[in-house]
């Protein structure tokens, strides 16, 4: 019997800002993880150390790292390409004091795609470039005593592709399993999955990876992401990604919008009985200010509703 928690993963501060077109300052970053913390979320991703090149507005992770709070009960994953960005974290890990009871971070993401063209956008390799790059990646985390979540993009469809045979996004996934991550995030980079299309992907991927490994990571660009989101817990998923306000999209994936937005997902897990441990209110009002400052609408229809009300 799967329990009726779910884990809500908080992606906005990174999937969501890093695609903003205009600068996000370190006060805006900072205040944002803090009151999405606040709220409730169990974890935050913080930001990722990649290049400043490839995705500019994620400059600064090492900074927000060290200047937000740290709420106890959340965890604040980082996203990490190479063994580049991952010394860059463990250089900071060691930079704080030795009496620091909490570590800065005890969690990082790796991300491979199951799309040969997505991978060469995204990272400029192939995707047994990506996992060959990925698997010393990986051990030397988990040495130091981080765990790693993996992360497989484009697991419906392709922007330069199309259609993804959800076979491929098995054999990633489970070459992400046998390398070490704790857990698999099934990336619907362009959002184009139905609850059809999302179904007959995780029934292929867990045929070699247990549900209880699986987490769900919709993009919302035809609206289906609160269905699918409900599909993937139906099938057993008791993680989800989602973003505040529906913040983000994907630098290189072209027309792709944001992520299914956390306070959508929340009134849904919540009206159908199950629990997220997140504050309905804290939460609304965090996307409500972070779409102010950034001068976006908001993209929660249940977070409009509930203001409204
Ligand atoms: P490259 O150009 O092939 O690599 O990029 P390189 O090794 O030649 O490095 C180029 C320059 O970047 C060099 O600087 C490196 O030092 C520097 P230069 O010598 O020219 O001055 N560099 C770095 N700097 C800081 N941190 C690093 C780092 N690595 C290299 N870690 C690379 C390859 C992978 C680095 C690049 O393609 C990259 O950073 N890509 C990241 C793209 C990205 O962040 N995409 C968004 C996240 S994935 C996503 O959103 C999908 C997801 O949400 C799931 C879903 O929705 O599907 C997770
Ligand atoms: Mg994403």
């Amino acid at each position: 019997q799967a329990s009726d928690f779910v884990r809500i993963v908080e992606v906005g501060p990174r999937d969501g800002l890093q695609n903003e077109p205009s600068p996000v300052s370190l006060e805006t970053k900072i205040e944002l993880i803090n009151k999405l913390g606040d709220a409730g979320l169990p974890a935050i991703e913080a930001g990722s150390f990649v290049s400043p090149k490839w995705v500019p507005q994620m400059a600064g992770t090492s900074e927000v790292l060290t200047q937000m709070k740290h709420f106890p009960n959340t965890k604040y994953p980082v996203l990490v390409p190479n063994m580049k960005g991952l010394s860059s974290l463990l250089d900071l890990l060691a930079a704080q004091p030795a009496n620091t009871s909490e570590p800065l971070t005890d969690e990082i993401a790796i991300f491979v795609a199951a799309s040969e063209s997505f991978s060469r956008a995204n990272i400029n390799c192939s995707i047994a470039e990506s996992l060959d790059r990925l698997a010393p990646v990986t051990r030397a985390a988990i040495d130091k005593g981080l765990r790693v979540r993996g992360y497989v993009s484009t697991v419906i469809t392709c922007p330069f592709e199309g259609p993804i045979d959800p076979h491929r996004v098995k054999d990633v996934a489970r070459k992400l399993v046998e390398m070490g991550c704790y857990e698999i995030s099934l990336g619907d980079t362009v959002g184009t999955g139905t609850p059809k299309t999302t179904r007959d992907m995780i029934d292929a991927v867990s045929s070699a990876v247990d549900v209880s490994m699986l987490a769900a990571h919709y993009h919302d660009t035809y609206g289906m992401g609160v269905a699918n989101v409900l599909t993937a817990v139906a099938a057993g998923i008791r993680t989800i990604d989602s973003s505040v306000a529906g913040l983000g999209g994907c630098p290189y994936s072209p027309g792709a919008t944001g992520n299914v937005a956390t306070e959508d997902v929340v009134h849904a897990l919540h009206g159908i009985g199950m629990t997220t441990g997140i504050e309905m209110g804290k939460l609304v009002e965090t996307g409500a200010w972070i779409s102010n400052i950034l001068s976006r609408p908001n993209a929660s229809r249940a977070g409009t509703a509930w203001l409204a009300s």
